[in-house]
């Protein structure tokens, strides 16, 4: 009797494990959901557009985008992490996905522990700039009009764990005074109020900024790179500009829940692999002054570890600029 139970729970087992070898061949057999943290129109989600096309071509399946807003990124990342693992629903999330966990001392889900790596996708540096009619020319003459008025001027942000939250806190700290924040569901909507004149100043992602500093839109005072860029070649570096050693450049990866088959990471992350080497997208993005990263630093593998090294860089700069969401 127990040998005849033994045998039925071998055999069930080996039909579950041919369900799965099954599953992963046939996938994708339906459109993937990539969701996206901050709203639409902003820099997640134009890097988003920019490789879920070529990702869909070479999966032979479509990317349906879903914006989730809220608290900095983390509500996407908590629905993503719950959401069932089988490779159709993945998570685009930037720098955030490893402030968080400092950030927010309650926060619903492990980046290490509920997702699996895809694969890192692009750096992108940060430019700060304020509304055009903004009252000095240069950083240094904004740094002393924040200086001279810190209960007046307003720093946009997109919400505790944002990328523009990070960089302003950096600034704030650098040139040790506080502002008063504003956050937005994204740095979209920021940045059409910046441009609107509704809010002074922000910290954002080349990729969100570059087409309103060469229209005019907005004044752009640095960018928060080594070198000057070359689609914004007019524009200072900060250490040009008179901020030392202010640099940040942040990073977006892709992720899917924690236990999804190793077969599905890794068709995901050759299909990232693959969209970076595009000529068109590689590009797209270098207008954007944004790097696509190289094949090797877009697997699941580095991606780990950087995400791990990044959780740890950031613990003692945010407690030490007493930062926190709660
Ligand atoms: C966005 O897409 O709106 C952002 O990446 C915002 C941010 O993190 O600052």
């Amino acid at each position: 009797m127990k040998k005849h139970l033994i045998s039925l729970a071998a055999a069930a087992a080996t039909s579950v494990l041919a369900g799965a070898a099954v599953a992963q061949d046939e996938y994708p057999n339906q459109s993937i959901t990539m969701v996206v943290p901050f709203s639409a129109g902003g820099p997640t989600d134009t890097v988003t557009r920019l490789i879920t096309e070529p990702m869909g071509q070479v999966l032979g399946q479509g990317f349906v985008v879903q914006n989730v807003t809220g608290a900095g990124g983390t509500v996407a990342a908590g629905q993503v992490a719950n959401a069932p693992a089988d490779g159709y629903t993945v998570l685009i999330h930037h720098i955030g996905m490893s402030t968080a966990p400092t950030l927010y001392p309650n926060l619903p889900y492990d980046p290490l522990e509920d997702f699996e790596t895809v694969g890192l996708v692009t750096e992108v540096p940060m430019t700060i700039i304020a509304r055009k009619d903004f009252p000095a020319e240069t950083l240094q003459e904004m740094i002393d009009y924040v200086k001279a008025n810190p209960d007046e001027v307003t720093l946009a942000n997109a919400g505790i764990g944002a990328a523009s939250q990070l960089c302003g806190m950096l600034f704030m700290d650098a040139i040790g005074t506080q502002i008063t924040t504003v956050p937005y569901p994204g740095t979209g909507p920021a940045l059409t109020d910046l441009v609107g004149g509704q809010v002074d100043i922000m910290c954002d992602q080349t990729t969100n900024t570059t087409g309103q500093i060469l229209g005019g839109e907005v004044k752009a005072y640095a960018v928060t790179a080594e070198e000057r860029l070359e689609n914004l070649p007019d524009v200072p570096t900060t250490a040009e500009a008179g901020l030392g050693d202010f640099q940040l450049r942040i990073w977006h990866g892709l992720y899917v829940p924690a236990g999804t088959d190793e077969a599905i990471v890794q068709k995901l992350s050759s299909a990232l692999q693959t969209a970076l080497q595009e000529q068109n997208v590689i590009d797209r993005f270098a207008e954007l002054g944004t790097t696509t990263v190289s094949q090797e630093r877009a697997t699941p593998e580095l991606h780990t570890e950087m995400l791990s090294s990044q959780i740890e860089l950031w613990r003692p700069i945010i407690q030490e600029a007493g930062v926190s969401a709660e």
